[in-house]
């Protein structure tokens, strides 16, 4: 039986195969991230350029010599390769685990194409079992709470000792249950305060690639 750190390695080099030959790869964040990452690294498959959703991916990626660009250098670009919490069949995703989800939905918006990189155990029939990261401005955390509590039901709790990139807080909600995930997106976009809530339903996933023991499965939008 394979690890889940072996499914991620499995998924991270199956997805070397999208890094376009030239122009800018979107890099987002997470463990699997990382082992994507590392097999750019051992397959000597590096893109001409990168944008970047964190500090941390920004630095793995300097130190294997790819420049990384201010998303305000680049127009639209081609792809963007990221890791999900959860990913439901209709490819929308939970994101924000690694508390980076902000810039991992400007990269987003900027792609023409989001692949997804998970193992299987991200694959859900209804988001909302992994608690729903919500990147809020501190001084409005405890008002952004009470509202998060009266309009999802779910049970808002302050991620203790996490500062985001943005030097802003994350409020994970717990006990959802997600009926109508891009209704919710924007509800909780709605809420002054709120930076970005880690709902990617409008603009999902294009491609999700998931590590299952046996292959790495691919499936496509309009397969979903
Ligand atoms: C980072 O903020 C997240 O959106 C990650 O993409 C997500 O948490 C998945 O992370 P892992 O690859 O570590 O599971």
């Amino acid at each position: 039986m394979k690890s889940q750190d072996e499914l991620k390695v499995l998924v991270a080099r199956e997805a070397l195969r999208f890094v376009p030959k030239s122009g800018v790869l979107g890099v987002g964040s997470g463990s699997t991230v990382v082992k994507f990452i590392e097999q750019m690294q051992e397959n000597k498959v590096l893109p001409e350029a990168a944008v970047s959703s964190s500090n941390k991916t920004t630095q793995l990626l300097t130190e294997l010599g790819v420049k990384v660009l201010d998303p305000n250098e680049v127009t639209d670009y081609e792809v963007y390769i990221d890791g999900a919490d959860e990913v439901d069949p209709k490819f929308r995703l939970i994101k924000g685990g690694g508390a980076c989800l902000t810039r991992e939905k400007i990269l987003t918006s900027m792609a023409a194409k989001f692949v997804c990189i998970v193992d299987q155990s991200k694959m859900v029939q209804e988001l909302g079992k992994f608690p729903l990261p919500v990147e809020v401005i501190p001084m409005a955390r405890e008002k952004v709470a009470r509202v998060l509590k009266e309009i999802t039901g779910g049970r808002p709790v302050l991620r203790e000792g996490c500062v985001t990139d943005n030097q802003c807080e994350i409020l994970d909600v717990h006990d959802l249950r997600i009926q109508d995930p891009a209704a919710l997106e924007s509800a909780i976009n709605n809420i002054p305060g709120v930076v970005t809530v880690g709902l990617f339903a409008r603009r999902g996933a294009d491609v999700v690639l998931y590590a299952t023991e046996h292959e790495v499965k691919e499936i496509k939008a309009s397969q979903a």
